[in-house]
């Protein structure tokens, strides 16, 4: 019996400039979309059994397609995957899967507040903890702001989850730079990273969560005046807030090192614990410090924003 139908979604990666970690207390982050896109291939069947890649066991191992189609009633499905996001690279590779496989679901493009709150279900249900940082990103595409008192032109509310949230997710005005991201090869899962920090910030008497905040209010007005030299400034204190709340690595602090003088700014993004940096150069010399981290151990990514978020493939 052939196939029912067949539906291909794309969703964008992303990085966190400011404020991973705190926006899970509902406190501001700002987030990117790449030009790194995860593509999902879906394919329906009358059949019961669920395949990833023609495989029932990946598709087993898999907790954030199986959340989505438990969410939606669904079985009988092959979905393909072809993504250039590494996996656990702390570059939205779950919510860009998430996103892009909720979008096949439907003939009819997706309503992207729907969307996005959807996928921080999913997300959240797989990982048991998190913020709709990474799903509201790679949905909306662009510069955004997430948690925190609303920074621009509000694009949906994230209901709160848990006790925490809502979230505000707003459209912010994108500078358009060129940004290197460098993936430590240290893959990390979010989940357990998250609960770590907050049993670390459970005994924080240093207000850690409100220095973090005044960084990532600061850099929202900076990226809004496209400031490079104080958005990698301020890039380099929550860096140092990040090492401060415990998240850091010996990879990145070698990654880290190797490029301290050639950029603006230099910092974990994501949720640390390995994963990966996000650096801003001058501009033009991008090529220059990737060789950099490639000779401190990284795997670097010289990337743009991706203005376009999650969407269905003609
Ligand atoms: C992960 O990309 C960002 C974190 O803040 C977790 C989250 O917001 O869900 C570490």
């Amino acid at each position: 019996m052939g196939p029912l139908w067949k539906r291909s979604a794309t969703s964008p990666g992303k990085v966190i400039l400011f404020g991973e970690h705190s926006v899970v207390y509902g406190r501001p982050a700002v987030a990117l979309a790449i030009d790194l896109l995860t593509t999902v291939e879906t394919t329906a069947y009358s059949r019961e059994d669920m395949t990833l890649g023609g495989s029932p066991d990946a598709y087993d191992r898999n907790p954030y397609l199986k959340e989505a189609a438990r969410m939606e009633g669904l079985r009988g499905l092959d979905i393909t995957v072809r993504s250039s996001v590494p996996m656990g690279s702390g570059m939205g590779s779950s919510a860009a899967l998430i996103s892009a496989f909720l979008t096949t679901l439907s003939a009819e493009p997706k309503d992207a507040p729907a969307l996005a709150r959807n996928s921080f279900v999913c997300e959240y249900q797989a990982q048991r903890t998190g913020s709709p940082a990474d799903t509201s990103t790679v949905t909306a595409g662009g510069l955004i702001s997430i948690g925190g008192r609303g920074y621009g032109t509000e694009l949906w509310q994230v209901p709160a989850m848990h006790g925490r949230g809502p979230w505000r997710v707003d459209r912010l005005r994108d500078p358009g730079w060129t940004w290197i991201v460098a993936f430590s090869g240290v893959p990390k899962s979010t989940g357990p990273r998250v609960h770590e920090v907050g049993v670390r910030l459970r005994d924080d008497t240093s207000h850690l969560l409100d220095r973090i905040t005044a960084v990532a209010e600061d850099g929202i007005r900076a990226l809004e005046r496209a400031d490079r030299a104080e958005v990698g400034r301020l890039m380099n204190l929550n860096h140092e807030l990040l090492v401060e709340l415990g998240i850091g690595h010996p990879s990145l602090d070698r990654m880290v090192a190797a490029v301290r003088g050639s950029v603006l700014g230099v910092k974990i993004t994501g949720a640390g614990f390995g994963g990966s940096l996000l650096a801003l150069t001058q501009g033009g010399d991008e090529e220059r410090v990737a060789r950099l981290f490639s000779d401190a151990g990284g795997i670097p990514f010289v990337v743009g924003s991706s203005p376009q978020g999650t969407r269905l493939l003609p």
